[in-house]
């Protein structure tokens, strides 16, 4: 790459050809104001506030939209540059309501900032606040408001629903002075709007709001925890914003990668939330829950099983292995028999599943189980499924078929190199015959296989378990009398399992063991239960779908899942003659509920979420509709 080297503030810095000036300051630290301007999006150049001086040129020049070129000098702080700076705020002061006390952006406003450093100290204009206030747009919506007279009209909002989430779900309404951003569709509610939150997050000012953060908290009084969402096999980076208690709120990075799945399912994680162990529906103390389930276990090791759910970190998973006893799980089902047939499986680098020319979806819609990584489709994409809902922004061309129908028009629609994107689906012997076919594809047509399961750490289990015994022979067991104790870490199995047999299974058991988060649903039903940790509340690493991340402890709790184990290890003689190895379910019964994930109810955390539920019942009918 060619490099040219620039003055900025009279220090030297060398760049490669093609660098803005915004960017190569940034490189010497030197902080030039923006407002439409972000490293992932489009260049605008609307806004005008990163004007600096040209030294040759003589003239004021856009840093972020204006490329560098060899010998070029900057100035970024002469007294020209300070008079366009004070006048761009000046504008935008003048329309603008100083309602920072009662605005939810105050502590965390581009507008705050620069106008502090830069602006106008006093009211340029004898204008009273009555004289400020622009027409409104009511997005009708239950998350998010558009409060117009805060809007600086950056459009960096319509460009990041269109160019990064590429749902196209804003636009610009009317013209000059009067512009609003509007949604496409109202009520907000029932379009095409994911809910990602990053036009909220985005939006320089206050004019975009969260309406259950709204008036909650004060940015700079909450904790901020940068973590990796651990909700679906891409972890995702995200903030989380709490204050050591609960969560206000989990919004994007810099990155731009977040999903209505923490976005809005934050509340998921503040909601009825098991505190103590309990036998029998009467609180006890940790040490009692945890020597009885010891003593369950040691009395009768060959008559206990575990199911471990896939949402569990690596560190809990590497613990629950010592336990020594039969441990299943639902990727048993799914992941495991895909894998089996596909043999052995690594992922492409994220960058070349970016760069792809097609891509070619199968099974579930990749918009419900893994949001994100659509945001990174922007060329061919052809998507062959059962029906064609949320992912149809991306104007695929869809291909209707079902069952094993998919393998064979996948077998007949890629191309040399396409990118083969799959997360959900296929169960037991289908999951197996796909696996073999993406391999075969993947050798002879140089296909990408990117495999995203619905859940964070399914690969996890698969590589931190020694052994995984059969979901379904395990429930077979338990019917035929051969396990009468079940302890279930997570609550995977009243998703995948019909009510009626999970009944009959429960009916049989003499111990029914739950470790949950939450203190409702199974929680109610299980003789023992005791509170687990999610990934908001303990340090722990997941093998999301390019590799191991960590997930961060934002809310403290009083215990560790880790710890807990160890607790059951000290009342147990782990001596396990388990034989190690993966046992794949191929057969799939009738009363297995082949739980399909969405963007409303991915997990048993999604489906606890208020936020979550309330709008599924409104954007469901439009879905169906569309
Ligand atoms: S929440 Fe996301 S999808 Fe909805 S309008 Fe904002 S950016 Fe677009
Ligand atoms: S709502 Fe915010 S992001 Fe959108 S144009 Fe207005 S100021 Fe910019
Ligand atoms: S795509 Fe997956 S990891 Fe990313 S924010 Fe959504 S649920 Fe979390
Ligand atoms: S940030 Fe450069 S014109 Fe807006």
């Amino acid at each position: 790459m060619e490099k040219v080297t620039v003055k900025i503030d009279g220090i030297e810095v060398q760049v490669d050809k093609g660098t803005t000036v915004l960017e190569a300051a940034k490189k010497i630290n030197k902080l030039i104001p923006t407002f439409c301007y972000h490293e992932k999006l489009p260049i605008f150049g609307g806004c005008r506030m990163c004007l600096v001086y040209d030294v040759k040129s003589k003239r004021s020049i856009i840093a972020c939209g204006t490329y560098v070129y060899d010998g070029m000098e900057i100035e970024t702080e002469n007294q020209q540059v300070l008079n366009d700076r004070k006048f761009i705020l000046e504008m935008l002061f003048t329309r603008h309501p100083l309602d920072c006390p009662i605005c939810d952006k105050a502590g965390e406003c581009d507008l705050q900032n620069w106008g502090t450093y830069w602006g106008p100290q006093n009211n340029v204009l004898p204008i009273t606040p009555f004289e400020k206030i622009r027409p409104e747009d009511d997005w009708e919506s239950d998350y998010l408001e558009y409060v117009s007279n805060r809007c600086v009209l950056c459009i960096k909002c319509v460009s990041v629903c269109d160019n990064i989430n590429q749902s196209h779900s804003l636009f610009q309404l009317e013209r000059g002075f009067e512009t609003l951003i509007s949604p496409v569709i109202k009520p907000m509610d029932s379009s095409s709007c994911e809910m990602c939150g990053l036009c909220v997050d985005i939006c320089p000012v206050g004019a975009i709001l969260f309406k259950p953060f709204k008036y909650n908290a004060r940015p700079w009084l909450l904790n901020e925890t940068f973590t990796h969402c651990s909700l679906c096999s891409l972890g995702c980076p995200v903030v989380i914003d709490h204050d050591g208690k609960k969560i206000y709120r989990i919004r994007s990075t810099a990155e731009l990668e977040i999903c209505a799945k923490p976005y809005l399912g934050y509340d998921a994680y503040n909601t009825n939330r098991l505190k103590n162990p309990k036998i029998q529906g009467k609180d006890v103390s940790f040490d009692n829950a945890l020597e009885f389930i010891g003593q369950i276990i040691s009395q009768n090791p060959s008559k206990t099983a575990l199911v471990v759910s896939p949402y569990l970190s690596n560190e809990v998973l590497e613990k629950i292995n010592k336990l020594g006893i039969t441990t299943t799980s639902i990727i048993t089902l799914d992941l495991l028999p895909l894998l089996e047939g596909f043999g052995d499986y690594n992922p492409p680098d994220f960058e070349e599943i970016k760069n792809a020319e097609h891509y070619v979806v199968i099974g579930d819609d990749i918009t419900d189980t893994n949001p994100v990584i659509t945001y990174y489709m922007k060329k061919r994409v052809v998507y062959i499924g059962e029906q064609l809902g949320r992912i149809k922004k991306l104007y695929p061309n869809f291909i209707q078929a079902e069952g094993r129908g998919i393998i064979e028009k996948l077998k007949e629609n890629v191309e040399e190199g396409s990118v083969i994107v799959y997360s959900s689906y296929f169960f037991g012997e289908d999951a197996k015959y796909l696996g073999e076919v993406l391999r075969k594809l993947q050798e002879e047509k140089n296909c990408k296989v990117v495999i995203v399961p619905p859940y964070s750490n399914g690969f996890g289990i698969v590589n931190n378990l020694k052994r995984i015994s059969s979901f379904v022979k395990t429930l077979d067991k338990i019917l035929s009398g051969e396990i009468e104790n079940l302890v279930m870490f997570g609550e995977e199995i009243s998703l995948f399992v019909e009510e009626e047999k999970l009944k009959e299974i429960f009916s049989k058991l003499k111990n029914k063991v739950l470790f949950t988060p939450f203190d409702d649903g199974l929680a109610l039903v299980c003789d023992v239960v005791i509170p687990l940790n999610t990934w908001v509340e303990e340090d722990g690493n997941y093998d999301f779908f390019t590799g191991q991340k960590k997930s961060k402890t934002s809310i403290k709790n009083s215990f560790k899942n880790t710890e807990i184990i160890d607790k059951i290890l000290k009342h147990i003689n782990p001596t396990s003659n388990l034989i190690e190895g993966f046992e794949s379910d191929f057969t799939i019964p009738e009363w297995i509920n082949r739980f399909k994930t969405n963007i409303w109810d991915a997990s048993y955390f999604s489906l606890r979420s208020e936020n979550l539920t309330n709008w599924k019942i409104k954007n469901q009918e439009v879905l169906n509709e569309r």
